[in-house]
């Protein structure tokens, strides 16, 4: 039995940014299913980011057991690790990380790095929001593979931490050795040498720790930061063109042009007798005129994340009603029918009534202002 023993193996900074990945992991992945909590998303994704670099660093600078040096990574002790877990229930233990806990420790870092620089770059090509946002205009059609390399990271990273949970569950009831404890008392049943963390690991350790934590917070709180701000700004389109101001802001808001391919525009304009029963009344040069700004404006001239989406599925037909492609319904599913039928919408076509600044051509995140379930 290992009980008598006690060492001193996980500082208080290592606990603590343990912890901290692990909350910043699982927000940020359950955030993920919700276009709108995406601000949300990226800073708890900064702070998981934030840990795994100091993971490197601490592990080349941290007290004894956190140390990669001190990490067992040769396959025979792995091998031997699960052998004699398997054959002894009550072994000796210890100290640090067991090889299992090694590579486990190793990979996810990497892989969390990978996954968290690869978040960001989407953030920018995909949603034009951020630091990577000046790579929109270029690699916009990249943003599908993007995600997906994301996502795909997401899930590896996802099973190696309920891997990583279940090891730890056996070693606490099975073989008993107090492993959940360790991490948050600093203490393992295991005999070895205490660590005694340096002034310098303490403060340095703290502050990096409150620097990731305050750079997450002004992600949140402060609007129209540089880790947030989104590359497309607000358009007036009674500016640009008055009577397309004028003339489709009747019935319902006005519908930025860049939400429907040419070829949709066209036939929308050639039907505008009869547009959805009712008869928009325009002289032929107004049509014209329209019809131009509408095809100048399409959405093959935009790189925005909408506009890839809807002119991708557009591509052979010339359809108009935006709420009928499947992009906009996914988006949209998890929104309950009687929600668009009630007094303050009326209709999915009302856009505005949950996107801010829509007629406006805004169709960021942050200014989706209904909150779906
Ligand atoms: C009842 C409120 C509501 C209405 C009406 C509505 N939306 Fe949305 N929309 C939402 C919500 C909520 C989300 C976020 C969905 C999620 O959880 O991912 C969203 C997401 C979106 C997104 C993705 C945003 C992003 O950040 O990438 C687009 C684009 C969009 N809506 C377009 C439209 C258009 C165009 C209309 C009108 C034809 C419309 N919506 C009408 C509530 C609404
Ligand atoms: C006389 C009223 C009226 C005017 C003016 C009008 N529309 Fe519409 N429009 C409608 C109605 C009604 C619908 C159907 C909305 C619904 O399903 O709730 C609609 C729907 C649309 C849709 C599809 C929205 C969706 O649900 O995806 C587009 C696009 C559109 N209009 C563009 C225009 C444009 C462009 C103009 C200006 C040339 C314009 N409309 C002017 C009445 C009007």
């Amino acid at each position: 039995m290992n009980n008598h023993y006690k060492t001193y193996v996980w500082s208080f900074l290592g606990r603590l940014s343990h912890w901290l990945l692990v909350i910043s992991f699982f927000i940020s992945f359950i955030t993920s299913f919700h276009e709108n909590l995406l601000k949300l998303h990226v800073t708890f994704g900064i702070i998981a980011l934030g840990m795994f670099i100091k993971k490197i660093v601490w592990g080349l600078i941290g007290p004894k057991y956190a140390r990669w040096s001190d990490y067992k990574f040769k396959l025979k002790d792995l091998n031997f690790y699960f052998v004699e877990k398997i054959r002894n229930r009550y072994r000796k233990i210890e100290p640090g990380h067991n090889p299992a806990s090694s590579w486990f420790a190793f990979l996810v870092t990497w892989f969390g790095i990978f996954c968290c620089l690869i978040g960001l770059l989407l953030y920018g090509i995909q949603e034009g929001n951020g630091i990577f946002s000046f790579l929109n205009t270029t690699y916009y059609m990249y943003m599908e593979n993007l995600f997906d390399i994301h996502e795909v990271l997401s899930y590896i990273l996802l099973v190696m931490i309920l891997t990583h949970i279940s090891g730890v569950l056996i070693e606490q009831f099975y073989h008993k050795t107090s492993m959940v404890f360790a991490m948050i008392t600093g203490y393992k049943k295991a005999k070895g040498e205490d660590i005694e963390p340096t002034f310098c690991m303490k403060f340095y350790g703290s502050l990096y720790i409150v620097f990731v934590l305050s750079l997450a917070s002004y992600t949140y709180y402060i609007p129209n930061n540089f880790i947030v701000k989104s590359k497309f700004e607000k358009i007036d389109y009674k500016k640009l063109h008055s009577d397309f101001q004028f003339e489709c802001s009747d019935c319902h808001n006005l519908i930025p042009p860049f939400l429907l391919p040419k070829e949709s525009w066209k036939n929308l304009m050639a039907n505008q007798d009869n547009h959805f029963e009712e008869d928009l009344e325009l002289d032929s040069t107004m049509v014209k005129s329209i019809e131009n700004f509408l095809i100048r404006n399409s959405s093959e001239s935009s790189t925005r994340e909408s506009s890839y989406k809807i002119t991708k599925e557009l591509s052979n037909s010339n359809a108009f009603i935006i709420t009928k492609t499947d992009y906009w319904k996914k988006l949209h599913e998890k929104i309950p029918e009687e929600v668009f039928k009630s007094d303050t919408i009326e209709t999915k076509s009302n856009c505005i009534a949950c996107h801010k600044d829509f007629e406006k051509g805004i169709l960021a995140d942050i200014n989706i202002t209904f909150l779906s379930k």
